[in-house]
């Protein structure tokens, strides 16, 4: 049931080309019920079928972003799950995993149930990432065991840091650094994300445990993380768009559209993190997708929150930005984050799996060369804080399919 999808029984993906895990050829897709029934070039099209076109376009599966801000309980000026979702599938996304820093807290069994719930009504799939320690203060630890067994089939947790040391951080607003020191605003030194990075792998040694580090924005993390992998630790690590196209000086302006956590970085972090994503040191790319409401984040520089919107521009980002193959990318955007996430494959599951007959209909159509300008007003999400706006991006998502409906249609939202 859950894998039939509402959408029309019976589409057709007609010209595009398919890329997976698997390789890349030319081949309509056929998709009923929910699920792909036929992989092959010049496919005829059923009697009935709902046609979408794939001229020029790639056909992948969908995108899967493991760190989304969905604001729901507390924040819905800000966000909804439902809106969230949408913009999650403008963004080619067919899968997002909430972040338990609502309020309250993600930290119980019925706070993920609630969400689950919401996120069963929209246009993706959500997930749920459950806090640690209860409301998140670092203190009791969470009921992990009954947030996981009920929800996640299973204690396979992978446990995923935030790395910032606040006795380091303490105050800051921006990178410590040349402009910070110009700007007069208070810094937040490398070695606060650093030092959590190096304790944190320390511990995944102690324990053999596995961890996920989120928003990897420094040189010095990501060298941390490629010499644990090199020892054979298990541990994944995801970057953020931002952290690979902006650096701090875009904070000359005070705009706090540029206040993010961790603050955007000097070049060299942005190309250290750029070279991470190649070499495979740094296994996804995840959006960070931090709405704020206007009346919430126009504040001062140093008094607005942190965070920016992202996810209708991170594919984009991607394409427009990385100087590498298509394939590769989208393994960082897809198959890549989807095995971290290892979603429930009952569930609308087969993220990020090969496109055959057989598997969950989560797909996404992207025209690799059409350009875009981002408008803030124009996306789905509730909020404005893109610091995107007015710039020109290659590559758009053309049409979204979640379990075998067209949720995104010729770059519309369906619903
Ligand atoms: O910039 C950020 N915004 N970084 C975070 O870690 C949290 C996020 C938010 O929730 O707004």
């Amino acid at each position: 049931m859950a894998d039939s999808g509402s959408g029309p029984a019976v589409l057709m993906i007609r010209g595009g080309t398919v890329i997976d895990a698997t390789g890349e050829r030319t081949a309509d897709v056929l998709v009923r019920q929910g699920r792909v029934e036929a992989v092959d070039a010049d496919l005829a099209t059923p009697r009935g079928a709902t046609v979408l076109e794939a001229d020029g376009c790639v056909v992948v599966p969908g995108l899967v972003d493991l760190h989304t801000h969905l604001r729901q309980p507390g924040r819905e000026e800000s966000e909804t799950v439902e809106t969230g979702a949408r913009a999650a599938s403008l963004g080619g996304f067919t899968a997002v995993v909430a972040m338990p820093n609502t309020e309250p807290a993600i930290d119980s069994a019925e706070a993920v149930r609630n969400v689950l719930e919401l996120g069963a009504k929209t246009t993706a799939e959500v997930a749920v990432a459950g806090a640690i320690t209860v409301g998140r203060n670092g203190e009791r630890l969470a009921p992990l065991g009954e947030m996981a067994v009920e929800y996640a089939g299973g204690l396979g947790v992978t446990l995923a840091q935030h790395c910032e040391d606040g006795s380091l951080a303490g105050g800051g607003a921006m990178h410590e650094g040349a402009w910070s020191s110009r700007l007069g605003i208070p810094g937040m030194p490398a070695e606060a994300e650093e030092v959590m990075v190096a304790r944190d792998i320390a511990l995944a040694r102690a324990t053999r445990g596995r961890i996920h580090f989120l928003h990897l924005s420094t040189a010095g993390s990501v060298d941390l993380v490629r010499r644990a992998k090199s020892d054979g630790l298990a541990v994944t690590a995801e970057a953020a768009p931002h952290h690979f196209t902006l650096t701090d000086a875009c904070t000359a302006g005070y705009d706090p559209v540029f206040r993010v956590n961790p603050p955007l970085r000097p070049q060299a972090d942005v190309d250290a993190v750029k070279a991470g994503l190649a070499d495979g040191t740094i296994d996804a790319i995840a959006t960070d997708h931090a709405p704020h409401a206007p009346e919430l984040k126009d504040l001062p520089f140093d008094q607005a929150p942190p965070g920016m919107l992202g996810l209708q521009t991170a594919l984009s980002l991607a394409l427009t930005e990385l100087d590498m193959p298509i394939q590769r990318i989208l393994a960082l955007l897809s198959w890549q984050p989807a095995a971290i996430v290892r979603l429930d494959p009952a569930h609308g599951g087969g993220q990020g799996g090969p496109i055959e007959p057989g598997s969950v209909a989560n797909l996404c159509v992207i025209d690799p060369v059409a350009t875009w300008t981002v408008d803030p007003a124009a996306l789905a999400s509730r909020s404005r804080n893109s610091p995107f706006g007015g710039r020109t991006l290659r590559g758009r998502v053309r049409h979204t399919v979640f379990r075998g409906e067209p949720v995104v249609v010729d770059t519309e939202v369906q619903r």
